[in-house]
């Protein structure tokens, strides 16, 4: 059963591994044969009224969150916002008109988002919550919801449930979009597109030994490291970095390529590893002289980057898939490094010390 282990050490990588039959699961439970897309006229028609949208989330959701805002931006043309949820508990922005907001929640418990869903329904603003637990609390709070189909996410920290959230925010972008007769929805063949995200991270989940390799190497004794990224590919880096810092302890920033000269490069010391995900071909170049600046104050470069901007030199190549998908693919990497990392450490990879699955205290 999806609870159970079978011949995997550890639930985390197994769950990796699932990433490709989740997307799968959610193309067959959200897309028609037609291509027309499940979702309910109300929650169009409700989205359709709004000005603004403002995503709330906390952890990893949050960071699905932050990629979720370029997709109803580009293809639904809907301005949106992310927020982390403890945040705007105490500290509300200044809100739009017409907000609309979405609840980002593997669990559907956290307290933290609970707290602004209160509020949004106190505000009498309508709310959809995106979770993997149906009928857990966010869900039954909300007007609507959207269901993850992930199956049970066992080890603490989070994979095919941020894979299936941002899959899942494709879907609703690409839905809204149509709605909207926007161009850009119009040219996005989701079907297709999500057909090529899961093989590339079926190809990806298949290379483990370059993952644990450069873990190995690069990761399994070093005291900090660096995920840097541009556009998307610096969101990538963000999650990235904590995928890292939850299971191995080892003290991660993800960073925005161009940023880092700005005070963090201060850091870089002989044997810092730093590891650039480049995808984007308009900041590949910009991304890369960044590197240059790392590599010559003695940093250890692992590079992620794209089949179709890759050189012989880098040392993880990501199947090509469309621009706005890019961080489902670029993930998987950084996924299997944190995996192997914790494990070459010999930690508990599902339970890492001081953290639980779903916090539920504010
Ligand atoms: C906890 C977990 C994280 C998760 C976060 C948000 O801190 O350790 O992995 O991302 O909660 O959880 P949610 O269920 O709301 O997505």
């Amino acid at each position: 059963s999806a609870s159970e282990k079978g011949a995997y050490e550890f639930f985390m990588l197994k769950e990796i591994d699932e990433q490709p039959a989740v997307i799968r699961t959610l193309q067959q439970k959200y897309i028609n044969e037609d291509g027309s897309l499940q979702i309910e006229d109300d929650l169009k028609n409700a989205i359709d009224g709004a000005d603004r949208l403002y995503i709330v989330a906390a952890g990893t959701s949050y960071h699905a969150g932050l990629v979720g805002k370029s997709l109803f931006e580009k293809l639904a043309g809907i301005p949106t916002e992310v927020h982390i949820a403890s945040e705007f508990g105490y500290n509300p922005p200044l809100l739009s008109e017409k907000p609309f907001f979405i609840f980002l929640t593997q669990s559907g418990e956290t307290a933290d988002s609970r707290e602004v869903l209160d509020k949004v329904n106190q505000w009498g603003y309508k709310s959809l919550t995106i979770t993997n637990v149906p009928n857990s609390t966010l869900s039954r709070e909300a007007n609507y919801t959207m269901l993850l189909h992930a199956g049970p996410e066992i080890a603490v920290a989070s994979t095919k449930a941020y894979t299936a959230q941002m899959t899942a925010e494709a879907i609703l972008a690409k839905s809204l979009g149509m709605h909207k007769r926007t161009q850009a929805a119009a040219d996005f063949e989701l079907g297709s597109e999500l057909t090529k995200v899961a093989n590339a991270i079926q190809s990806l989940v298949d290379q483990k030994d370059v993952a644990e390799k450069m873990a190995q190497k690069y990761l399994s004794t070093s005291r900090n490291a660096f995920y840097i990224g541009r556009g998307l590919d610096y969101q990538t880096a963000i999650e990235a970095a904590l995928k890292l810092k939850e299971v191995s302890y080892v003290q991660t920033e993800g960073f925005a390529a161009g940023e880092l000269k700005h005070g963090t490069i201060s850091l870089i010391e002989k044997g810092t590893p730093v590891i650039a995900i480049i995808t984007d071909e308009k900041t590949a170049g910009l991304t890369r002289s960044n590197e240059q600046e790392v590599i010559s104050r003695g940093a250890n470069v692992i590079n992620v980057v794209s089949e179709n901007l890759a050189t012989k030199e880098d040392q993880i190549i990501l199947p090509k898939v469309h621009e706005l998908l890019t961080p489902l693919a670029a993930i998987i990497p950084a996924q299997l490094l944190a995996y192997y990392t914790s494990k070459e450490r010999g930690y508990d990879v599902d339970k890492p010390r001081n953290l639980a699955k779903s916090v539920t205290v504010e």
